[in-house]
């Protein structure tokens, strides 16, 4: 997929965006608060609903105003064309994809498929399990979007379960629920070990080129709970425990998946530089197994690569991005090295929510 055009209203600096990308390499370059994170927050609100930014669900609606939307215009590599919208006001959201309302998300995620690499990414490195299953289940809603119904179905049955835990809710109650959740839970497992089965090479093959120092890494998966024991079963015996701490301990909101590599012992031995080179292997490999599973590149958008990354490591990047025809979007508070313009690659200014190509 590749933006042609992105429109915005009301996106924190911005009173109106608009962009035109070229089909390739787009450089944003500006001072700091000029909003170039901002015009990759709005491609990355179109394909999953909100920011990346921390406390992602805060709104990014322009101060004073009521409302803010989203309009892309995409080019498919079959031909197809699309047009992707989304509105906001503080209640409710409004999506469009293609002229037709849509009454859930999904259709409009599915359609624009974008992928982020930032200062937050190296939270999937060293951040809590949650950044690592939300990468997971978004790279599997994207080859199996019935997933998407099955999380809904595991979030209702946890909240019931949670709820009779801060109750007295008799034993058959629990029973019904940790049957649902326990077949949830094994569906929502099965989808993820065939994403990961088939993304591990590609995860292990970019680190091989991107962080070969670290040795060969190895992809480490955990469902959530004690798959010998079985979930249902482990419900049951932990209720009381559940009980006191107010919460279902195991399940699919617990799983978590992991690189290990033989130079590395701990996670938390890791540098900042080499967590932020691992969640960039971790994106590349992404954007090549969408790439070879659904046909299609996403849009790759790369905040700020240029203080995340060492020069080695960066130029490293850059020359993947050359070496693949995908649509990239990198933004930059200085200009880019010269050797990196190749190709087909645009810059573009932004200054106080103003866009000019240079
Ligand atoms: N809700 C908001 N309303 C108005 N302005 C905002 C809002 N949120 C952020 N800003 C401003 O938007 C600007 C753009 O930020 P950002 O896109 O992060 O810039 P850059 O990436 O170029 O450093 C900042 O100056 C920030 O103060
Ligand atoms: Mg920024």
């Amino acid at each position: 997929m590749k933006i042609e055009t992105l429109r915005a209203s009301n996106l924190r600096c911005f009173e109106e965006l608009q962009f035109a990308p070229g089909s390739r390499i787009n450089w944003l370059v500006g001072p700091n608060g000029a909003g170039k994170t901002t015009i990759l927050e709005a491609a990355h609100i179109l394909s999953r609903g909100r920011s990346f930014r921390p406390g992602g669900r805060v709104s990014p609606m322009r101060r004073g105003t009521h409302e803010y939307w989203i309009y892309a215009e995409t080019a498919h590599d079959d031909g197809r064309r699309r047009r992707l919208g989304l509105s906001r006001t503080e209640e409710q959201w409004a999506a469009r994809l293609d002229g037709a309302a849509l009454p859930s998300l999904g259709p409009l995620f599915a359609a624009c498929p974008v992928v982020f690499f930032g200062p937050e990414s190296q939270g999937l490195v060293a951040g809590p399990a949650e950044e690592r299953r939300s990468f997971l289940d978004w790279s599997v809603f994207h080859v199996e979007h019935e997933s998407l119904d099955a999380w809904r179905s595991w979030r209702r049955a946890l909240r019931q379960r949670n709820a009779l835990l801060r109750g007295h809710g008799p034993g058959v109650e629990f029973e019904v629920w940790e049957h649902d959740l326990a077949r949830l839970a094994g569906e929502i497992h099965a989808m993820r070990s065939r994403c990961l089965a088939s993304l591990g090479p590609y995860l292990v093959e970019e680190a091989g080129s991107l962080v070969p120092e670290l040795g060969e890494a190895r992809i480490e998966y955990r469902p959530g709970w004690d798959e010998h024991v079985g979930l249902e079963r482990q419900l049951a015996e932990l209720r009381d425990r559940d009980r006191e701490r107010g919460f279902t301990q195991r399940g699919a909101h617990r799983a978590d998946w992991w690189m290990h590599f033989p130079g590395v012992a701990r996670r938390e031995h890791l540098s900042r530089g080499q967590a932020k080179a691992i969640a960039l292997v971790c994106v590349l490999a992404q954007t090549r197994w969408l790439k070879d599973r659904v046909g299609e590149y996403p849009l790759l958008c790369l905040d700020d690569l240029g203080s995340e990354l060492d020069s080695a490591h960066g130029s490293k990047v850059v020359a993947w991005l050359h070496a693949e025809p995908l649509q990239a979007w990198l933004t930059s508070s200085t200009d880019p090295d010269p050797r990196h313009l190749e190709g087909e690659s645009r810059v573009f200014h932004v200054e106080h929510a103003r866009m000019v190509e240079v």
